[in-house]
């Protein structure tokens, strides 16, 4: 199987008034086609900051500072942002760990679904709609099962 993501001796660092801080420190680690690789480590140790250095998502003081991240073979630093802003949802995607955080709370989470599929896709607003909340993702079926299960029945019971 082919390498799709290889990250070798990553550095990033946070810079701060009063100090730099060195996030993560010499990281390298591949991925795959059709593997699944996880990540594991104590809080602070690191793990989100490399997945926001992968996605070139690092707030204004962080920095990657060594190392390289290739996707397919191409070095993500070297990409324009309009290209980076292609690979990110379509070829690489990024689920946040606080949703609170991430979602927008001014658009419709139709809306939020079908963006990607908008953007990336090349659907009309009417199609990223359907195919948002159509069968094919089973949102609908999702939200519904998270509305029956709001209010914690005794019998949480399903058709299927
Ligand atoms: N914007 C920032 N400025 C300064 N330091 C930061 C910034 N973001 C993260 N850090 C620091 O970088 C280190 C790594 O943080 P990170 O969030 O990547 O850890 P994590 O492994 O994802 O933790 P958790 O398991 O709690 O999610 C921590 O010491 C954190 O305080
Ligand atoms: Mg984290």
């Amino acid at each position: 199987m082919g390498v799709v993501l290889s990250v070798r001796n990553l550095d990033t660092e946070f810079r701060m008034r009063s100090a730099n801080v060195v996030a993560v420190d010499d990281v390298t680690f591949e991925i795959s086609e059709g593997e699944c690789v996880g990540l594991v480590g104590e809080s602070g140790c690191g793990k989100t900051t490399i997945g926001l250095s992968i996605m070139r998502l690092l707030q204004n003081n962080g920095h990657v500072i060594g190392g390289s991240i290739e996707n397919f073979g191409k070095d993500l630093a070297t990409l324009s942002e309009e290209e980076m802003q292609r690979v990110r949802g379509n070829e690489i995607a990024f689920i946040p760990q606080d949703p609170m955080t991430s979602l927008n709370p001014t658009m419709n989470i139709g809306r939020q679904i079908a963006e990607g599929l908008i953007e990336h896709r090349g659907a009309s607003v009417e199609e990223g709609r359907q195919r948002a909340l159509g069968p094919e993702t089973g949102v609908g079926r999702r939200i519904m099962v998270l509305v029956r299960r709001s209010f914690r029945p005794w019998c949480p019971w399903s058709k299927e």
